[in-house]
């Protein structure tokens, strides 16, 4: 008996709580502070969620509170409590739910558990925003307090709800300063937009249909809709900065058909990706006979715009020359007055049907030495029987940046080219594996060992501060690019500026001005180890680490532990002698084969014309480097 009076209260305490279905977003319910119960199974990534903690009310309340932990799959009650909206969202990974980035959004909430505070009343029922358009999807809160009660919670009365919730819903309309809600192009055109949103969901793209924002617009507050402008461009997913292209497939023998799949498959790109200056950026090359750039990186800078032009694209019909394409993005497509930012890495989609009709392999060594991601999307591609006609084997090998089956993609079918939308955006938005962004120029670590002894002099000290200045000035120098360091040294060393202290290339080339001759004497083993433990010791493990000594004598110490102690840590080094330099000397510091890395010049006044050779030979051994 005890125990069926205790059932009977619980039940009216559950009847109480309102629910909510998992994909009801925050932002639909106008209520600033409620407890709600959620159903079983909000855990799907099909239920989005922005934002870590502070949630975004574009995210689903129930899927919010599994991301914060509040809630397992199996459901339960939630306290919600609204808050103000952020200028960003951080997206991550939290109890089984993947939740997204969004830099702005008008209103925020928290979730807790679903514990009532004492003397606090929550609504026993929602209040829902709605506009009156019987068009709208506005069926969708209906939906969510229509929907039958959960099996083995038999005889749930939800009926007091949904009258209340509908009735609430008028009321409340007709007081909220807004637009007439009846009138859905104006609503439409207030929408704030999820700026930055980035989704691998291909069902997000219901994001931008104006129907399905209707709803959210209900209720912008007039405060927020005059600080915001009317139509927010977004500045693109800041986590996936990448240039990129797509090399479509043209050629005759592909089809009509199959022409417009690859299109469909370009525009579900364009939507996935948030495409913006501050995100990525996307152009587009067909290649029949020629290749033809249809847009540029700077054509088109937000999806929208992208997706309305890949829909103009006509087929040009020809070969399948995918080498020839891959030649002219390298030479023009990535080029600064085409857009290609420099800040951000060259990607390059290579979709071919079947088999490319010319050889591909040099033109994408070409590319990857410019620092070229080339990735392939082979969809179809040659049969057992087929095989005879391919021009080159192996072909997708060849011109992938690596052939670790990063860069590789082989689609059975066309119809099935658009599931690869997801995957292959996680590898090209996954900007710190993307190999080949790394060039000859952008990936180093350089630390200079000037030899300041008294022998050198203040005229040809000048002239070795030139020749370290002119070598510097041929890389791309930024904090994230290739860094320059410098030591000087006598009988003892000075750090004159580390990796860190210098970011740009006119710094560098200031700091290396100012170094200061010193004069003294010769212990180029001490100013080794020196330079490995003040500048090395400091470099980034991604960097290639290259030292590059300068000497004008023999060293009064010995230098053949403090090389190889260089040489086991990686540091690759080049030893150049100038004068009284003892050549054997040069080849024990320098890094095997020493004909590469040592250099032995005459005079002060010949070092410039080493410049061009070590930094060929620097290059040479970068790009002979193994590709997997
Ligand atoms: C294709 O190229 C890869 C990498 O270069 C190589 O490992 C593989 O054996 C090649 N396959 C054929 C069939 O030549
Ligand atoms: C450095 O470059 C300048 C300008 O090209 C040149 O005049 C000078 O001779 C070079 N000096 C050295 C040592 O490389």
């Amino acid at each position: 008996k005890v125990l069926m009076v205790f059932t009977q209260r619980f039940k009216v305490v559950e009847d109480s709580v309102p629910q909510i279905n998992c994909d009801v977003k925050a932002g639909k319910i106008i209520n600033p502070e409620f407890v709600v119960k959620c159903p079983a199974g909000c855990q799907d990534p099909k239920y989005h969620v922005y934002g870590t903690d502070v949630y975004a009310s574009y995210s689903s309340v129930c899927g919010a509170a599994i991301h914060s932990g509040v809630l397992d799959n199996s459901g339960g009650k939630i306290l919600v409590r609204k808050v103000a909206g952020q200028s960003g969202y951080k997206g991550s990974y939290a109890n089984g739910v993947q939740s997204l980035s969004l830099p702005r959004w008008r209103e925020s909430f928290v979730v807790s558990e679903g514990k009532p505070q004492k003397g606090v009343t929550y609504p026993s029922a929602l209040t829902y925003s709605s506009t009156k358009s019987p068009a709208a999807k506005a069926g969708e809160p209906t939906k969510a307090y229509q929907k039958p009660p959960v099996p083995g919670t038999t005889a749930q009365p939800v009926t007091p709800l949904q009258l209340t919730g509908a009735t609430a819903t008028e009321v409340t309309l007709t007081s909220l300063p807004k637009p007439s809600p009846s009138t859905g192009s104006t609503t439409s055109s207030l929408r704030p937009q999820p700026v930055g949103h980035r989704s691998w969901e291909l069902g997000e793209m219901d994001l931008w249909q104006p129907g399905s924002v209707l709803l959210d617009a209900g209720f912008v507050p007039k405060e927020e809709l005059s600080t915001q402008s009317l139509e927010p461009v977004s500045q693109g997913d800041p986590n996936c900065k990448v240039d990129l292209s797509f090399l479509i497939d043209g050629s005759s023998s592909i089809g009509k058909r199959r022409f417009r799949i690859q299109k469909q498959f370009l525009a579900d790109v364009a939507q996935t990706l948030d495409i913006g200056p501050g995100g990525p950026l996307m152009g587009v090359v067909q290649y029949g006979d020629n290749p033809a750039a249809q847009f540029s990186l700077r054509t088109h800078m937000n999806s929208r715009d992208l997706k309305t032009a890949i829909d103009k694209i006509t087929q040009r019909g020809g070969l399948s020359n995918a080498g020839r394409a891959i030649s002219y993005v390298t030479k023009n497509f990535f080029s600064k007055a085409n857009g290609n930012r420099g800040s951000a890495p060259n990607v390059a989609v290579v979709i071919v049907d079947g088999w490319p009709t010319d050889k591909v392999e040099e033109a994408s060594r070409l590319a990857r030495e410019s620092g070229i991601n080339i990735f392939f999307i082979t969809v179809e591609g040659a049969t057992e029987n087929e095989k005879q006609y391919v021009t080159e084997p192996n072909f997708s090998n060849k011109a992938v940046c690596r052939t670790n089956g990063f860069y590789s993609l082989n689609v059975q079918s066309w119809f099935s080219l658009r599931k690869t939308v997801q995957p292959l955006l996680k590898r090209v938005c996954d900007t710190d594996r993307l190999a080949c962004s790394k060039t000859c120029w952008n990936s180093a670590d350089i630390g200079f060992v000037i030899d300041g002894s008294s022998s050198v002099g203040t005229g040809n000290f000048r002239t070795v501060l030139q020749f370290v200045a002119n070598i510097s000035k041929e890389f791309e120098i930024s904090e994230t690019d290739t860094r320059v360091g410098a030591v000087q040294y006598t009988y003892e060393q000075r750090l004159e500026f580390g990796f860190d202290d210098y970011h740009t290339k006119s710094d560098i080339l200031n700091a290396i001005k100012r170094v200061g001759y010193w004069s003294g004497g010769t212990s180029t083993g001490a100013a080794i180890n020196y330079a490995l433990e003040q500048l090395f010791k400091k470099s980034k493990p991604n960097k290639r680490k290259l030292m590059i000594l300068i000497t004008d004598g023999r060293s009064y110490d010995d230098v053949r532990i403090p090389a190889m102690v260089a040489h086991h840590k990686g540091v690759t080094t080049y030893a150049i002698g100038v004068a009284w330099a003892a050549q054997d000397e040069l080849e024990v510091i320098a890094t095997h084969p020493a004909s590469d890395h040592s250099f032995f010049v005459d005079e002060f006044d010949n070092l410039y014309k080493f410049v061009p050779k070590v930094i060929q030979n620097i290059c040479t051994e970068f790009n002979s480097q193994p590709r997997n």
